[in-house]
């Protein structure tokens, strides 16, 4: 799009009023379709060298990407890239195709600036899934680095975030094949064990089942044509689990050897700021209120992993702020997705901005030097 910035800024918000008047899966639906055309416009982000940053082989420009369950299908990759975030989650992608939950199923809470959503891994399913990405439009250009230091260029990393259908009699082995297929397509896999919407999904978490279902997956890995480095695998957890298990989920992370922990997905506790008609509504809460119990979270796995595990630290990052308290606390790389509902694609710009100015104001010259800061010493 050619529009002068300032007045694709006004054509934005403009859309994002009307948007927000909209029931939110409608709205959700018109926004998806809007950026799949391309109608959002480019927005590249201006270099910011502290910002750069190295995780999981991706030499990224700055930390911040786009979390999973925005584009489920794959319907607006180049778009979604287009508004400036340095990587991007599709999904998740079940193996055969579902309809989710009845409607209504997403819920606005806007003077907190949250939703609850029980979606239910409504998708179109691996097949489908497949084909749109490999007739997608081009990513932008980013570098990779592997471990002796090697560097090359490659388009912007794609992730894919996989699941299990509702009635699933092998959850694992639709892990597997989502797995399977997907990973010729993208850059990373995320393994969603932690939606609340899906039932029993989120007992995958247990020390025994996970132990079964990472090694099923590592495996699986192993078995495909290998074509250079290893792409990674993510696990995706829940902001809800026992001290317990999150000692177990970090020792089964270290020592099986999976890439990195993404922390975390939505909430099933209503915290006291959170008010309104839709409080009691079922499902995941995320945005502004998930906040602190995600950044708390993410803070234990970073002690308790010893700084050795990639984090993508995600759960309600609305402003800048919020995102270089989440680095401090140990994140590598940050996703949003409800502050993008509500602040529309300036939300990009805005975060970065004001995280650079942080990490300049506490002298600090590169991202990576900050990650971890408010754990050591
Ligand atoms: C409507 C909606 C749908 C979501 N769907 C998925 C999903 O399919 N898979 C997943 O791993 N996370 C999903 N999430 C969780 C987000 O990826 C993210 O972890 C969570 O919303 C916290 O980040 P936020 O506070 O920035 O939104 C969804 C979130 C919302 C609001």
């Amino acid at each position: 799009m050619s529009a002068h910035p300032r007045l694709a800024d006004l054509a934005g918000s403009m859309a994002l009023r009307v948007l927000q008047r909209l029931p939110p899966e409608t709205a959700h639906g018109l926004a998806l379709r809007a950026l799949g055309r391309g109608w959002a416009g480019h927005r590249p982000q201006p270099p910011r060298p502290r910002l750069a940053t190295q995780v999981l082989g991706f030499e990224l420009p700055h930390p911040l990407g786009l979390a999973a369950g925005f584009d489920k299908n794959a319907e607006a990759v180049t778009g979604l890239f287009g508004l400036g975030f340095a990587f991007v989650e599709i999904g998740t992608v079940t193996p055969r195709p579902q309809a989710g939950n009845p409607r209504p199923r997403l819920f606005r809470l806007r003077p907190q600036q949250a939703l609850i959503n029980r979606m239910g891994f409504n998708n179109h399913g691996l097949e489908a899934v497949r084909a749109r990405l490999a007739a997608q439009s081009p990513r932008p250009a980013a570098l990779r680095a592997d471990h002796q230091g090697r560097r090359w260029e490659a388009a912007a990393p794609l992730g894919a975030n996989i699941g299990a259908n509702r009635d699933s009699a092998d959850p694992v082995a639709d892990y597997v094949t989502c797995l399977c297929g997907l990973y010729p397509l993208v850059d990373y896999i995320a393994v969603n064990v932690s939606s609340p919407n899906t039932p029993g999904l989120r007992d995958l978490q247990r020390r025994d089942r996970l132990e079964a279902l990472l090694t099923a997956l590592l495996e699986a890995r192993a078995a495909l044509p290998a074509g250079g480095a290893a792409k990674p695998l993510l696990l995706k957890i829940a902001p809800d689990l026992t001290p317990e298990d999150e000692a177990d989920i970090a020792e089964v992370a270290l020592a099986l050897g999976i890439d990195g922990l993404i922390v975390s997905n939505t909430t099933i506790a209503r915290p006291d700021v959170v008010t309104g008609s839709h409080r009691d509504e079922a499902g995941g809460l995320s945005g502004t209120p998930l906040f602190l119990r995600a950044t708390e979270q993410l803070a234990r796995f970073y002690r308790m992993t010893g700084g050795r595990l990639p984090l993508i630290g995600v759960g309600g990052i609305t402003t800048g702020a919020d995102a270089y308290a989440k680095i401090r606390a140990g994140a590598a790389a940050l996703q949003l997705y409800t502050a993008l509902i509500y602040q529309g694609p300036g939300v990009v710009e805005r975060v970065l901005g004001e995280v650079d100015r942080l990490l300049a104001e506490d002298g600090y010259d590169r991202l990576s030097e900050a990650i971890g800061a408010d754990l050591r010493g």
